[in-house]
């Protein structure tokens, strides 16, 4: 597909909302929704790394997500060592780096030992960045951020924006061009509060398991739309020079 690489978001954040309501109008239980989810995950970082996106995050257990039922907690746990052991090797082979961002220390030792598995294994490679955050909610990177601050001692006139960023559990991307959210619901979530300031939102009604390429392709022509100001009144920046990515 001819593209204007100008018009691509450097980062993608997505939240992968829907996948109940796609099992239950199948009749299906919520658990076959999710499963389905990573499949449509696999397929979108394998569209997002074709049209040169560089960076991907996506939020796929926040920190309210404790308040599920336990069945489905235990689900969503168990379909992390599935996911690693389906796709880890695909993933890797194809050059994409995985990186978790969020509280590990609330997981299963399992769950803690695959994600170690599916960082250090694809540690080295250089494609796309795929970021799955895991019990991670943007309030409590703000505050793990803080207090890492604060536990290094540093006086209070030399915390700034660019200090606080790089101790945020995505320092190691940009901040995301374009923000998508599934499902219907039009909010962030507690999704990369800080990060999103000056994000493109799109929201569609599409259901999770049902993105697809197409459904990308909507999203990435939405933002090639928009105007990109970062505050500034001045007429439209382009999209490669934007500050932030
Ligand atoms: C929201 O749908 C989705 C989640 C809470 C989980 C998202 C997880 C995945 C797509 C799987 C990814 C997993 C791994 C291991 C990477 P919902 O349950 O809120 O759906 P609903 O709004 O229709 O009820």
């Amino acid at each position: 597909m001819q593209r204007d690489l100008n018009s691509i978001p450097r980062h993608v954040a997505i939240v992968m909302d829907g996948n109940g309501r796609w099992a239950k109008k199948r009749f299906m239980p919520r658990f076959f929704g999710h499963k389905q989810g990573v499949d449509a995950l696999v397929r979108c970082v394998q569209a997002c790394s074709d049209r040169g996106i560089q960076y991907l995050t996506v939020f796929a257990f926040s920190s309210e997500n404790w308040k599920r039922p336990e069945e489905e907690i235990t689900g969503l746990l168990g379909l992390v060592l599935v996911a690693v052991s389906k796709y880890l090797t695909k993933l890797a082979e194809k050059g994409v780096r995985i990186r978790i961002v969020g509280d590990r220390s609330a997981v299963t030792d399992k769950v803690r030992l695959a994600w170690d598995e599916a960082e250090r294994t694809t540690a080295h490679n250089s494609g796309i960045v795929l970021s799955v955050a895991f019990n991670y909610g943007g309030r409590w990177d703000v505050v793990q951020a803080c207090r890492q601050l604060v536990a290094q001692g540093l006086p209070a006139e030399q915390i700034d924006e660019a200090r606080l960023s790089s101790h945020m559990a995505l320092a190691h991307a940009p901040d995301p061009d374009l923000f998508i959210r599934t499902g219907g619901e039009v909010r962030i979530s507690n999704f990369l509060l800080w990060q999103v300031a000056y994000s493109e939102l799109y929201f569609t009604d599409c259901l999770w398991p049902d993105f697809d390429e197409a459904q990308l392709d909507a999203a990435l022509a939405a933002f090639a739309g928009r105007e990109r100001r970062f505050g500034d009144v001045k007429a439209r920046l382009p999209q490669a020079a934007a500050p932030g990515g």
